[in-house]
């Protein structure tokens, strides 16, 4: 099943009806993500309109490879300036390319294949301009000890946290990370937030 049947089929478990608790309280704490912000594999976009209300200056751009999700996003009232478009985040347009002060990552990285997880580290390096910066919740471990890992280990896959310095740290230098407070149930404990910047290409971190 791919993604749109997926959502066409109502067979979306992490669609939660609301932003990710972990962005909320950055918002709360830190404020407005300024400038131009993506949020790659959005969904139904609780998180794009989270950030839209947050940062009434900024234009949030959603993208998404399935139709059915976009069509739902779009049923929602505008909160700010957010804008939904369909594109696959392996195949950027130019015209999203170079352009944005903030990537916000959310449940798309878990969600790709771990061969894929370089060329998503590339969209996030293309999207942004120089010294852009990648917000990110990872979701390390997805598992309960009880489930049953289906064929393949996901989606959703986990990462280590070694796994992200490996791939990121050779594009982004860390300025943060912790353990957010709060969660959506049953995902307590298990994700990190990083911030990252985009190093200057010729400048070492
Ligand atoms: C696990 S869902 C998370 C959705 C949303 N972030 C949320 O938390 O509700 C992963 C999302 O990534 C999208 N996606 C998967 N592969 C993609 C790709 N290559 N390009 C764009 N979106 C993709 C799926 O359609 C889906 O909406």
């Amino acid at each position: 099943m791919n993604w749109d049947e997926r959502y066409q089929a109502g067979e979306t478990p992490w669609e939660k009806g609301a932003p990710a608790p972990p962005l909320i309280e950055w918002l709360r704490k830190r404020g407005a993500l300024e400038g131009e912000v993506l949020v790659p594999g959005c969904g139904h976009g609780h998180d794009v309109r989270a950030i839209a209300a947050a940062s009434p200056k900024s234009t949030v751009v959603g993208i998404d490879i399935s139709a059915t999700a976009l069509k739902e996003a779009l049923r929602y009232s505008s909160v700010g300036r957010e804008v939904f478009q369909s594109a696959d985040i392996f195949a950027l347009p130019q015209s999203l390319q170079c352009r944005f002060d903030w990537v916000f990552e959310h449940t798309c990285f878990c969600a790709i294949q771990p061969e894929q997880r370089l060329n998503y580290v590339k969209m996030a390096v293309s999207a942004l301009k120089p010294e852009g910066q990648l917000l990110a919740i990872f979701f390390l471990n997805p598992w309960d000890p009880e489930d049953e890992i289906p064929e393949g280990g996901g989606p959703p896959f986990g990462v280590t946290k070694a796994e992200l310095e490996n791939l990121f740290h050779p594009h982004f230098s860390l300025i943060e990370e912790f353990k957010p407070t709060t969660a959506f149930p049953g995902r307590e404990g298990r994700e990190i937030v990083r911030l990252l910047r985009k190093i200057r290409v010729g400048v070492s971190a």
